[in-house]
């Protein structure tokens, strides 16, 4: 571990070198987005350059797509690889069921459509990520443009009706504009406080017209690889 990472980076960076051990010759991975991802592509690309690791990826963003290309991984699009064996992964928040809250980085819906397409999930994270309860975090949900004002008004209807503390929506801005995803959209972010049935409400959101995706990964992931600024890592399965 470098000294010269902060202990939040140096946590980060003790899950995802840990991550990258799972990685096998052949497999087809999926690469997560934000910065601990980040973390596990850098390291990632140290094992095709130093063993010749042979492994093809499917990154969940174009900034991923570039550090996967700039660090030696063979990218390939999910079309042409169709099923993954392992997707490598951040999070915003991970509960006990291993439930998580995702997309503060924007990559949401790529993120869910290839972890949805992995024999296996890995979410890589600091301590900071772990929740008793999901909603602290405020959930991203992808919308498109197009009645993007009225999509919000439906999705406070659903939250009227949802088990959560707070109500409030807000437009994902970036500068002045509203923050445009890969795919073109937009994104709301529900400020809840907590959240009780996340399966519910993940399910009732996608239901509004006009609601691409939301943030909440449900049953998805196996593994959570908690990293700690010391180097160490706990890991945490689904039961
Ligand atoms: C991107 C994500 C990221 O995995 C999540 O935001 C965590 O990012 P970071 O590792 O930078 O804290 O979901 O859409």
């Amino acid at each position: 571990m470098s000294s010269s990472l902060s202990p939040e980076d140096a946590a980060k960076s003790a899950a995802a070198n840990r991550a990258v051990a799972y990685v096998k010759a052949g497999m087809r991975v999926g690469l997560g987005t934000g910065s601990t991802a980040a973390f596990m592509v850098r390291a990632l690309g140290g094992r095709v350059r130093k063993e010749g690791l042979k492994i093809r990826g499917v990154p969940t963003s174009t900034r991923t797509a570039q550090l996967a290309r700039e660090v030696g991984i063979d990218v390939i699009t999910l079309d042409e690889a169709q099923r993954l064996d392992v997707t490598i992964d951040g999070a915003d928040e991970f509960d006990p069921d291993l439930n998580l809250i995702k997309g503060g980085g924007g990559a949401l819906l790529q993120e869910k459509i290839v972890a949805t397409a992995s024999d296996r999930m890995i979410v890589i994270a600091d301590a900071a990520k772990q929740v008793e309860a999901l909603g602290a975090f405020p959930l991203p949900v992808e919308v498109i443009r197009f009645g993007r004002d009225t999509t919000c008004d439906a999705i406070a209807r659903v939250l009227r009706q949802a088990d959560v503390a707070r109500r409030d929506v807000t437009l994902r801005m970036d500068g002045d504009a509203p923050y445009v995803t890969d795919e073109g959209n937009h994104i709301l972010d529900l400020h809840l406080d907590r959240i009780g049935d996340a399966r519910r409400l993940a399910a009732d959101l996608n239901q509004v017209a006009g609601v691409v995706e939301n943030g909440l990964f449900i049953g998805l992931c196996d593994t959570v690889l908690i990293g700690h600024g010391d180097g160490r890592v706990d890991i945490c399965e689904h039961s």
